[in-house]
């Protein structure tokens, strides 16, 4: 392995702690001139490495790169052997998820990636995702699940975002059906869940919940400026979060079948009360937000009180009017 993941590895492993250089140089048995080369060399790929002429090296607090060994050692649930692949770029984590597949890596693993080139969206959009300016990972896993009891993955994983963020930030997001999370009006993250199914068994064979969200971006580009903002978390990394995230995912699909993250999804909801404009075979409609079902469906009530439910789509909310909006 190249001597610089060592020097890495040591460095994450005691985070805050001066690593002397000629301990290094002993331990791998090269001079100090060659540790030195590697920290600088890991300096300019953006890890917060303090180096004191007779103190040696530490890895900053403030140090938020993505690392395998730093989420692995901050997930709490046993992950069964979970695969942690951590890239500097890639198109989508999600693709990258589908070829980890065809290259006959079929167990659970997490893909996380400091940008992505092509980040998806749904409905076909794009996924605006800069490098280390936020948290884009997909956590892929075989599944026996039917594919109706699949879309509840959807719904469920929202919960778990919602949580995981709740947890070490203290912020609580808003939930915008179907599983955008929203702070202050603004988007923080989306979901694109996505499985590879068997139409012969009715079952998703293979599920990748991709999550994307907006840590640290400074500048939006033109379109996303007024509709999308950023977390800036308080004292808490990136991989702090994902291991959080991967948690909680693993705590709520576990208990798909009892329905509980429902009421949490209902109580979180920005959408319920509110009236809502959906498009359905062409046409545009409006109506109120009255529930979310047991199936994560949207029932909307219409001004004749009839009810339809929506089990997929975008719905866009209608702005609230003050009593002292003029009219
Ligand atoms: C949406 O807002 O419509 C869903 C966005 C999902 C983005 C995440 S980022 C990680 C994963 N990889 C992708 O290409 N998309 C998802």
């Amino acid at each position: 392995m190249q001597l610089k993941i060592e020097i890495l590895k040591i460095l994450e492993a005691n985070p805050e702690t001066d690593i002397s250089g000629q301990l290094l140089a002993e331990k791998f048995g090269v001079s100090r001139n060659a540790i030195w080369k590697a920290v600088r060399s890991l300096q300019a790929e953006g890890y917060r490495i303090c180096a004191g002429q007779n103190r040696g090296y530490r890895l900053s607090a403030e140090n938020d790169m993505l690392s395998a060994v730093a989420i692995a050692d901050a997930i709490q649930h046993r992950t069964r052997g979970m695969a942690i692949y951590v890239r500097r770029t890639v198109d989508s984590t999600n693709d990258e998820a589908k070829r980890l597949l065809t290259e006959g890596k079929t167990g659970p693993a997490l893909i996380v990636s400091e940008e992505q080139t092509a980040g998806r969206g749904r409905q076909g959009k794009t996924f605006y995702s800069p490098k280390q300016a936020g948290i884009y990972m997909t956590l892929s896993f075989p599944s026996a699940l039917p594919l109706y009891a699949a879309v509840s993955v959807t719904t469920a994983s929202a919960v778990a975002v919602f949580l995981a963020i709740r947890d070490l930030t203290g912020t609580e997001t808003e939930i915008k059906w179907v599983n955008d999370l929203y702070l202050h009006g603004k988007k923080i993250c989306g979901i694109l869940t996505e499985a590879i199914s068997d139409f012969e068994s009715g079952r998703a064979q293979h599920i990748m919940i991709g999550i994307g969200i907006n840590i640290w971006t400074e500048e939006f580009p033109d379109g996303l400026r007024e509709t999308a903002c950023a977390l800036y978390p308080k004292g808490v990394t990136r991989n702090q979060l994902v291991a959080r995230i991967v948690d909680r995912l693993l705590e709520v699909t576990a208990n798909l079948g009892d329905g509980s993250y429902l009421d949490l999804y209902r109580r979180h909801s920005m959408v319920l009360g509110r009236e809502v404009v959906y498009v359905r075979d062409g046409e545009t409609y409006t109506g109120r937000a009255v529930d979310i079902d047991e199936d994560g469906g949207l029932i909307v009530e219409d001004a004749e009180g009839e009810r339809t439910v929506l089990n997929s789509g975008e719905i866009t909310l209608r702005p609230v009017l003050s009593e002292t909006s003029p009219v």
